[in-house]
């Protein structure tokens, strides 16, 4: 038997099989590149180990199943992922761990990545999700207009709190804390939430829904302490920077029997890893990975209309992947957020679709009549956008969002 790791043009069964597509930069041939990765994260290494048998290499030996152009697609058998312990943490050192540092290899890009039903079933997923979002804020259909309170860092508690008050008042649906914003000595995480919660339950008793995430991005150890704190104090949504703390963190929360709210997600440092059209992970892969752990609502992008570089058609792919059918987990929320305001919103409303929670932070604050106006002048255009109205027809008789346009247009 040769053990060369190649089964091109083999169908594989995909509840057998977890299938990756990787894209290689290489002087090496594409084939020769695909058997690199195929020995590299499953059974071989940079010479035949005198141990590895012909059994092994069956059984547990990935396969290279096409090798065209610059892309290849490996196929790694399920039971490389058996046991309980591993999780996405192994999938991840299996699939995109050494790979990416073999000299040999240029670069290489995770673009896509099929899971069987088999490790699917493992995961719960969303738990909320886009229904369970719309639900707790009592809107069926049109999308989720949120903030991010600005300054990211510096305003203590109280001022915070009025902050998210006032986004409310505007007509905001969501609000948030900035990836930066944890327990600082100025904004500590309990103070922040009971005074936001205060903030929330006014809104409520004057009939507006509104929730707000409070991030407790912080040591694995120590996050669902800072959860239960939040919690305590009354927070209604937490948030997480997935690729700071990891997708083992946001499962953590995500399964956790006693945390009964969604789990907003942050992507803070992807760039660092889906920015490389030639090497890293690709957004949808990061996108399918969180909704494997449970997230409710992810930043996604916002299809190059905002202040964030953009792949416009992979940010496409990224909405379709966590909101598509995927093997029986529910879909999650999309978030477009980063460099947003009231006057592109018909723009990123054809890109997104009304099933979007849509977020301005200086698009907001940054309002010539602070953040209630600049509240009003956002949800006016979403308003506007949904009813397919021009937003300068609109703003004639909105002048908030009139305003926002002459400051920002
Ligand atoms: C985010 O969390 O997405 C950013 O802080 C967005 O802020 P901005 O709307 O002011 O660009």
């Amino acid at each position: 038997m040769t053990i060369d790791y190649l089964a091109l043009g083999e169908e594989l069964d995909g509840d057998e099989y977890l299938i990756c597509e990787y894209t290689v930069k290489s002087d090496l041939d594409i084939v020769t590149a695909g058997k690199r990765i195929a020995e590299e994260e499953s059974t071989g290494t940079w010479t035949r180990p005198t141990t590895l048998s012909e059994d092994i290499f069956k059984k547990y030996g990935a396969k290279v199943t096409k090798a065209e152009g610059n892309r290849v697609e490996i196929g790694y058998p399920v039971i490389d992922f058996s046991g309980e312990i591993g999780e996405i943490p192994q999938i991840l050192s299996i699939v995109a761990g050494n790979l990416f540092g073999l000299d040999s290899l240029e670069g290489v890009r995770l673009v896509d990545i099929h899971f069987p039903q088999d490790i699917i079933d493992r995961y719960p997923g969303p738990q909320f999700g886009i229904e369970g979002l719309r639900d707790i804020l009592d809107r069926p259909d049109k999308p989720l207009i949120g903030t991010i309170v600005k300054p990211k860092i510096g305003l203590p508690p109280k001022e915070f709190a009025d902050y998210v008050y006032q986004a409310g008042r505007g007509g905001l649906t969501n609000s948030k804390d900035d990836e930066t914003l944890v327990d600082q000595d100025f904004c500590p995480l309990q103070d922040r939430v009971s005074h936001v919660s205060e903030s929330l339950d006014r809104l409520e008793e004057e009939g507006h829904k509104m929730i707000h995430a409070h991030n407790i991005s912080t040591s694995g150890h120590r996050m669902l302490e800072a959860a239960d704190l939040a919690l305590e104090n009354g927070a209604r949504q937490l948030m997480v920077d997935v690729l700071t703390v990891g997708f083992a963190g946001v499962q953590a929360l995500a399964e956790d029997p006693s945390i009964k709210v969604p789990i907003h997600v942050h992507r803070a440092m992807h760039a660092a890893i889906t920015k490389n059209p030639e090497h890293g992970i690709s957004m949808p892969v990061i996108g399918k990975l969180v909704r494997l752990a449970g997230g409710d609502a992810l930043h996604i992008g916002t299809y190059g209309i905002g202040k964030m570089h953009a792949e416009v058609s992979e940010e496409i792919y990224s909405r379709e992947v966590i909101t598509e059918d995927m093997k029986g987990l529910d879909p999650m929320m999309p978030v477009a957020s980063g460099g947003l305001h009231p006057g592109m919103i018909d723009k990123l409303m054809e890109k997104s679709g009304p099933d979007v929670q849509i977020q301005a932070g200086g698009g907001v604050s940054g309002h010539p009549e602070g953040v209630s106006s600049g509240a009003a002048a956002l949800r006016q255009a979403v308003d506007a956008a949904y009813k397919g109205i021009d937003l300068r027809e609109y703003a004639k008789d909105h002048q908030e969002l009139r305003k926002a346009l002459e400051k920002w247009m």
